[in-house]
């Protein structure tokens, strides 16, 4: 998930300009193309709520190839092979289907599912990366997951538009 330094994720309107930081760390770590394409090419499925599906396709598709699960209640349809729409309980898609076919399963957002996924242990790490702005009002991701837990630190980045993610385990 990515971050306003104040915890939004979204900006009320929907614009996504605030994700590209115009910020310079000179200790930063710049990536390149080839490192994305290999991150990207570790994850084996995405899973995210329709409407940020929806803002994704508006966007430009950048899922590519990828399985991607798309979790809705209403009857939508896609011409691309590798996008499937279900509406089952999340327990059950990821233990009884997903688990069995993908090793990295990547929940993208937004904030509803991903704190469905939190509150329901179905989540093992979290990764969070934290922009260098403030938005002051949007979509929280981080509101009332309702019970305490406790999370492990595995690794921690600073990049060099400023950008710092923070890696964790949760604990169980
Ligand atoms: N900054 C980031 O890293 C980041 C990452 C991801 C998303 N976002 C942003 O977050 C915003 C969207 O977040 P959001 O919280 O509004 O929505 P969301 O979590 O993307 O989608 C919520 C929708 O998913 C469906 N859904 C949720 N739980 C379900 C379940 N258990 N079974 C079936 N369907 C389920 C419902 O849609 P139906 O009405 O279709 O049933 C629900 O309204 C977008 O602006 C997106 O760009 C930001």
């Amino acid at each position: 998930m990515v971050s306003s330094l104040d915890g939004f994720i979204a900006k009320k309107d929907g614009s996504v300009s605030w994700l590209r930081s115009t910020d310079y760390y000179s200790k930063g770590k710049s990536l390149t193309a080839e490192e994305m394409e290999q991150f990207n090419a570790s994850i084996d499925c995405y899973v995210m709520g329709s409407r940020t599906y929806q803002h994704a396709l508006e966007l430009g598709w950048p899922y590519g190839e990828t399985p991607v699960v798309v979790l809705t209640h209403r009857k939508l349809s896609s011409d691309r092979k590798n996008i499937k729409f279900s509406a089952k309980d999340p327990t059950a898609l990821v233990n009884d289907e997903l688990k069995s076919k993908f090793k990295n399963i990547w929940m993208v957002g937004g904030s509803k599912l991903a704190k469905e996924f939190l509150r329901l242990d179905l989540a093992d790490d979290i990764v969070i990366a934290f922009m260098p702005i403030l938005l002051g009002d949007g979509l929280l991701f981080f509101d009332f997951i309702g019970k305490e837990q406790r999370l492990h630190l595995k690794d921690v980045t600073a990049y060099s538009d400023g950008m710092v993610e923070l890696w964790y385990e949760i604990k169980n």
